[in-house]
């Protein structure tokens, strides 16, 4: 491509590459989560720039150099930054004619731990390449998963286009049905947009208003001013700064966030707020979304394995399964008892992480079984449920 004679339009690539897991059930490999890492670290990429995750490039690694030692060149870039040269390693590679520079640990927008990325340096490529927008990047808080991020693109998409309406969206729906873990993720993408980046504020503990100014002000790491009261540090500080705030659980002090955000959002013209609350807030110029369940099958439409995976709430549920128990698999035998929890549980991510974490000593079908009396079988998992 990058050969291409290209007339007005020049078509650029961007390639990622990452190597994972991916489980085969019998008929098809399900790799979810690999490729959806592989997408992530694409996108990662400008036009024309190749980018490896450490993964793939240790494997590359041990299969093209079984006893040579690589050789890192060290480049003297202010950034510390190295090129690792194997070209001079053995004969195959005088024809591969790559290099590996080194970018550094990097948090990709899924928000989970970060990994460290390679570019690809090698004849005809284009090497020079301003720094990577990954989301460390802009300022945030955000804080690391631990687990994956499943689906959702509707949502996001829908998120992001009330965000250009309405600079306060609140997310509204039942506990446990993923509005934290939605706000998260649509903070997470739209950060290239805030100049100032975006902050996490956790109400979840709080249950004074009077803290509330004060919480905000600490996660944003602002100094209070001993001559201004929270609130005037506060609306100094995001004066005048492209900036989102997820200010998360806002239900138990709603008057007091539907206070404050009304008037954040008046002194403050480039402030934008998503809220997560089991109630809307309901002030001025709020748009709520009732965030949906995660798809589910029909269960009486007997799905196979494969065309089960097709639904949110499945995946869900495979990819916390495999966590706790990586035998783990979806078969003709299992598919009908997991299509049975999926829609009986609401495609209600908590609970289906609930259900899930029980395969550590339970078939899907005894899970099934068990569902009856459900609020017993899925507080029998995590001890801080
Ligand atoms: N799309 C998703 N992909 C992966 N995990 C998810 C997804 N949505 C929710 N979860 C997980 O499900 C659990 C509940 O989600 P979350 O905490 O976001 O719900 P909530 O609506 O904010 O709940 P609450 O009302 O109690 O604050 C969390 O463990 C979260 O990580
Ligand atoms: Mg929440």
């Amino acid at each position: 491509m990058a050969n291409e004679n290209w007339d007005e339009a020049v078509i650029r690539t961007r390639i990622g590459i990452h190597s994972g897991n991916a489980e085969w059930n019998g008929k098809n490999y399900m790799g979810y989560i690999t490729l959806a890492r592989a997408a992530r670290v694409m996108s990662a990429a400008y036009g024309g720039q190749i980018l490896i995750s450490n993964d793939a490039y240790e494997l590359y690694i041990k299969d093209t150099t079984p006893k040579a030692q690589i050789k890192r060149e060290d480049k003297t870039e202010s950034s510390g930054l190295r090129d690792i040269d194997t070209r001079s390693q053995s004969p195959d590679w005088e024809r591969n004619e790559i290099s590996f520079r080194d970018l550094g640990e990097r948090r990709l927008k899924d928000v989970i731990l970060p990994i460290r990325l390679y570019q690809i340096i090698g004849a005809g490529l284009r090497e020079d390449f301003p720094p990577l927008e990954t989301l460390d990047a802009r300022p945030n808080n955000l804080p690391v998963q631990l687990t994956s991020f499943i689906g959702r693109e509707k949502e996001m998409k829908h998120v992001k286009e009330t965000l250009k309406l309405s600079r306060l969206v609140t997310l509204t729906s039942a506990g446990g049905s993923g509005k934290t873990r939605l706000a998260l993720q649509t903070g997470a993408e739209v950060i290239d947009e805030y100049e100032h980046g975006v902050w996490f504020v956790d109400l979840a503990a709080l249950n004074d208003p009077a803290l509330l100014t004060s919480t905000i002000i600490d996660a944003l790491g602002i100094k209070e001013e001993s001559k201004k009261t929270t609130e005037e540090t506060l609306i100094d500080f995001l004066k005048g700064k492209e900036i989102l705030i997820l200010l998360d659980n806002c239900e138990q002090l709603i008057h007091a966030c539907a206070n404050l955000t009304e008037r954040l959002l008046s002194s403050c013209p480039k402030l934008k707020i998503i809220a997560t609350s089991r109630e809307a807030l309901n002030c001025q110029g709020e748009i709520t979304y009732r965030i949906p369940p995660l798809t589910m099958p029909d269960p009486n439409s007997n799905n196979t394995p494969e065309q089960l995976t097709q639904y949110e709430s499945v995946r869900l549920f495979i990819e916390r399964a495999l966590v706790v128990n990586p035998e783990f698999r979806v078969n003709n035998k299992n598919a009908p008892a997991l299509a049975e929890i999926c829609s009986r549980l609401d495609g209600i991510p908590l609970a289906i992480e609930l259900a899930a974490a029980r395969t550590k000593v339970l078939s899907v079908e005894k899970i099934y079984e068990r569902l009856d009396d459900r609020f017993s079988l899925l507080t029998g998992g995590k001890r801080t449920t």
